[in-house]
C-alpha cells in the first residue's frame, strides 16, 4: 500500500499504478489480433524502426545498463503483444515518449518492425549479473521457468512466451519485479502466481542466470557490430 502510494506521487509524468481496465486490454488485444495476421513488410519495419533506433540502437540491442532493452531478435507476435500492451498502457515504461509514438502506428507498421527485429542478430556483450549465485540461479530456472520459457530461454512464439536469454540483467530483474507486483497489467496470471514467493537473493540469482544464457551463434552479431541499415546514426 506504501509502495503504492508512493509509486503514485513519485512517478510525476509517468503513469499511476493502476490494474488494466478492460478497456485497455480489449484496446491490445483488437491490435494485436489485427497486427499478426497481416504479412509483414520488412523493409518497411526498416523504415519504422528508424523512431526506436534513438532509444533501442540501430542494433536492437538496447544498452547494458539495462534501461532500454534489447528488442533484436525477440519473437514478433511478442513484439507485437508487448507494442500493443505500452500503446494501451497496460504497461509502464520509464519515459513517455514510446505511449505518443506508439499511437501513431497502424497495425501494418507493427507487423513490419515486428518482422525486422525479429530478424536482427542479438548482441553476445549483453549486460550480466554478479556472477556469484549461479547456481542457485539454474536451480530456480530448471524448476520454475522451463516450462514457459524454454531450457535456454528461447520462448515460445506461438504462446507469446518472450525470448529472455541473452537479454540485460538489469531489464529482467526489473521486468521480473513488475510482473511481480502486477505493473504488467495483461501478463501471465500463471506466472505472476508462481513468482510470488521469489526474495531478493533469488531473483538476482535467476535473472542472472538467464542473462548468461546464450542464443544460438547464428543468432549473433559479431563483437561491435553496426547496423549497415542506419548508416547516418549519430552516436
Ligand atoms: C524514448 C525511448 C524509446 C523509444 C523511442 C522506443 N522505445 Fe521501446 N522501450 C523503451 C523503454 C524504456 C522500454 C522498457 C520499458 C520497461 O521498462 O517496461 C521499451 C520497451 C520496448 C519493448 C518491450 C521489450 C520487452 O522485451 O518486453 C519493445 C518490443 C519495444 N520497446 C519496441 C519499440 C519499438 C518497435 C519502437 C519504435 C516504434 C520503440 N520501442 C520506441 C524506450 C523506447
Ligand atoms: C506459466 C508460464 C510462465 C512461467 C512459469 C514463467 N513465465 Fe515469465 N513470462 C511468461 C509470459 C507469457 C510472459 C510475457 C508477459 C506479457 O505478455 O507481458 C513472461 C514474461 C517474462 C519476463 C519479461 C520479458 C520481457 O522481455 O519483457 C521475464 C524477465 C520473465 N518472464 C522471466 C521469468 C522467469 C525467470 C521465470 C521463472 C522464475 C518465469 N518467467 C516463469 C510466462 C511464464
Amino acid at each position: 500500500m506504501v509502495r503504492l502510494l508512493l509509486g503514485t506521487i513519485f512517478s510525476g509524468l509517468l503513469m499511476t499504478i493502476q490494474p488494466a481496465s478492460a478497456q485497455d486490454v480489449n484496446q491490445a488485444v483488437k491490435q494485436i489480433e489485427a497486427a499478426i495476421h497481416l504479412t509483414p513488410d520488412v523493409d518497411n519495419g526498416r523504415r519504422v524502426y528508424m523512431l526506436c533506433a534513438v532509444c533501442h540502437l540501430p542494433e536492437g540491442s538496447g544498452t547494458g545498463d539495462g534501461y532500454y532493452p534489447q528488442v533484436a531478435g525477440q519473437h514478433a507476435k511478442v513484439i507485437i503483444k508487448q507494442l500493443a500492451d505500452i500503446m494501451a498502457r497496460n504497461r509502464d515504461t520509464p519515459t513517455m515518449v514510446p505511449f505518443a509514438l506508439l499511437q501513431n502506428l497502424r497495425p501494418q507498421e507493427f507487423a513490419d518492425v515486428a518482422a525486422y527485429l525479429a530478424r536482427q542478430p542479438m548482441t553476445s556483450q549483453n549486460g550480466l549479473g554478479p556472477g556469484t549465485d549461479l547456481e542457485h540461479g539454474k536451480f530456480l530456472y530448471e524448476k520454475n521457468c522451463v516450462d514457459c520459457h524454454g531450457r535456454k530461454g528461447e520462448g515460445n512464439e506461438e504462446e507469446y512466451m518472450p525470448l529472455i536469454q541473452g537479454q540485460h540483467y538489469n531489464y529482467l530483474v526489473r521486468q521480473f519485479e513488475w510482473i511481480r507486483d502486477g505493473k504488467r497489467r495483461n501478463a501471465d496470471e500463471k506466472m505472476v502466481k508462481q513468482i510470488q514467493g521469489f526474495n531478493e537473493r533469488d531473483i538476482s540469482a535467476v535473472m542472472d542466470y538467464t542473462s548468461r544464457l546464450k542464443p544460438p551463434a547464428e543468432r549473433l552479431a559479431a563483437p561491435g557490430w553496426r547496423n549497415p541499415d542506419f548508416p547516418d546514426f549519430v552516436r
